[in-house]
């Protein structure tokens, strides 16, 4: 069993350089997922050089562990959206995910990208009779959205069915391949691409910024932070709520559904999304869903047992081949934060995608080149980053935060003995106080202990072990490390501190 996604695993390389030493570009791009490759790609069209550093491999953050459906309505449903917002609001949602999944499937048909792109429905359907109402509502607020929605019986989904509806022209693919794929095509002299590269520092001078790397600086008049959710601590990360969510990849010996993206309501309320995915003579069945607030699980591992319990359930699954979890950042309004960090900043940032990242993502490619080159946007005010809170999100926004409040209030009770260390037993973690510090500490699978401060480098919150991914996540912002401390993903510049233990004392250590 694999505890990564199925898109890593039927992925293409790519083999770019790490940088080394100080460069200049007009734009310089932090990350390369489907964010910053799409700006990328917009920036070169509009006569810019651009450069694009990824702290991993391209595409090794978010876009590999999305679920790889395209569709043009959200993942909190249209109906939600519609209580926010008014009619001719819902329809620019709308026009907007068109132009960014047309955005995608142009690229894919222009390069040739071999990432299984196919075309399907979108179904969202009530597995009881208590969620029947929210599919007539999301059937009426689609219809008055100008979707060509209609009710369907899907007698070919194995599960129960109450009520569903469907959206035809939706999409499929492998998310990570199409990413490889555009940064091979787009890397060239007007936009370099670099691995392995992780910016620490992003200074913003009065003509220029300046990205200090673990490989050298970067001098570019705008900086985009296609990181997901910004780096480092600005306003826009207390209006949105950090969330993990898992996927499982399963073989079945029955049949599959055809080919479509199916969104279903369960067990009280809960959803889960379904499709299938063929490659190299192999179908799996994957099935996503279980999210939680990230570094908030009492067990991840109960997440990812529940998803197969599901599809154990429903389907004849043979075996569960891959799990993996993803991240996502839910806007207290409804809406991604596109634009620049502050009003007249030279940083740019694009985030509070919910799980509708992949479609955004290339938006944002759009916006953000488009506002950088100061040419006209028709969805330019509606995703700005600085846009004025609207006071109906206003009860979202003050319960993500009470939340993290009782996350830096959190007490996690001290054990000073060494005992502490020898109970951890290999693929377990927890966190152990000793002199005043609380340190993070886990046993991986090769019996080797790893310790490292368990305070968060962002904003100082306690991080909590996750169970099924074997890292420290932050409940406060989302940021993750590994059993090293390195930063997996989120607002955190710089790893967990390293723990020194001299003699008897405990210090902790700034890395970069
Ligand atoms: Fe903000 Fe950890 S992510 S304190």
């Amino acid at each position: 069993m694999y505890t990564k996604s199925i898109w890593n695993i039927f992925s293409t390389t790519t083999d770019f350089p790490q940088l080394q030493g100080d460069v200049e570009a007009d734009v310089a791009i932090i990350g390369g997922g489907i964010t910053g490759l799409s700006t990328a790609q917009e920036l070169i069209k509009q006569g810019k050089k651009v450069i694009v550093i990824d702290e991993r491999k391209i595409g090794g953050g978010t876009s590999s562990h999305s679920t790889g459906n395209l569709y043009v309505t959200i993942d909190q449903i249209l109906s939600s959206l519609a209580s926010k917002y008014d009619t001719k609001t819902v329809k620019q949602v709308i026009a907007a995910r068109k132009a960014g999944f047309a955005a995608i499937e142009n690229n894919i048909k222009n390069h040739n990208i071999d990432c299984g792109f196919t075309t399907c429905s979108w179904y969202l359907f009530a597995g009881d009779e208590a969620n029947r109402d929210k599919i007539e509502k999301e059937l009426m607020v689609a219809k008055e959205a100008g979707l060509d929605a209609e009710v369907v019986m899907p007698s070919y989904m194995p599960v129960t069915v109450s009520r569903a509806m469907k959206i035809t022209g939706q999409a499929q693919f492998n998310p990570m391949r199409y990413v490889q794929a555009l940064a091979q095509v787009l890397s060239g002299e007007n936009c370099r691409v670099y691995e392995n590269t992780r910016a620490t520092k992003i200074e913003e001078q009065d003509d220029h910024c300046m990205v200090h790397t673990t490989g050298g600086n970067i001098k570019a008049k705008h900086v985009v932070e296609a990181t997901h959710t910004p780096k480092g601590i600005m306003m826009v990360q207390t209006l949105l709520g950090p969330y993990r969510e898992y996927g499982i990849a399963c073989k079945v010996g029955s049949d599959l559904p055809h080919d479509g993206i199916y969104w279903g309501y369960y067990d009280q309320g809960e959803k889960y999304s379904i499709r299938k995915y063929q490659r190299d003579g192999d179908t799996f069945l994957l099935v996503v869903g279980k999210p939680h607030k990230v570094g908030q699980a009492k067990r991840n591992v109960s997440h990812t047992e529940a998803l197969e319990e599901f599809a154990r359930k429903h389907f004849d699954v043979q075996e569960v081949v891959y799990r993996w979890g993803g991240q996502h950042y839910r806007p207290a309004d409804l809406l991604p934060y596109i634009g620049r960090k502050n009003e007249g900043s030279n940083i740019f940032i694009a985030t509070g995608y919910s799980t509708d990242g992949l479609v955004y993502g290339a938006l944002a490619g759009k916006l953000i080149a488009d506002e950088i080159n100061e040419l006209p946007n028709e969805w330019h005010e509606l995703f700005s980053s600085t846009r004025n809170q609207p006071l109906k999100a206003a009860k979202k926004f003050i319960s993500e935060n009470v939340n993290v409040a009782k996350q830096f209030l959190k007490n996690i009770p001290g054990v000073a003995d060494s005992k502490a260390f020898d109970a951890i037993r290999p693929g377990e973690g927890k966190i152990i106080e000793k002199d005043g510090h609380k340190l993070a500490v886990c046993r991986s699978e090769d019996n080797q202990l790893h310790v490292r401060s368990a305070i968060c480098p962002h904003m100082m919150c306690v991080v909590n072990w996750n169970d099924v991914e074997k890292s420290w996540d932050c409940p406060c912002h989302g940021s993750r490390f590994d059993i090293d401390g390195g930063v997996l993903e989120g607002p955190a510049l710089h790893p967990l501190h390293e723990i020194v233990f001299t003699g008897k004392k405990v210090k902790s250590h700034h890395v970069d």
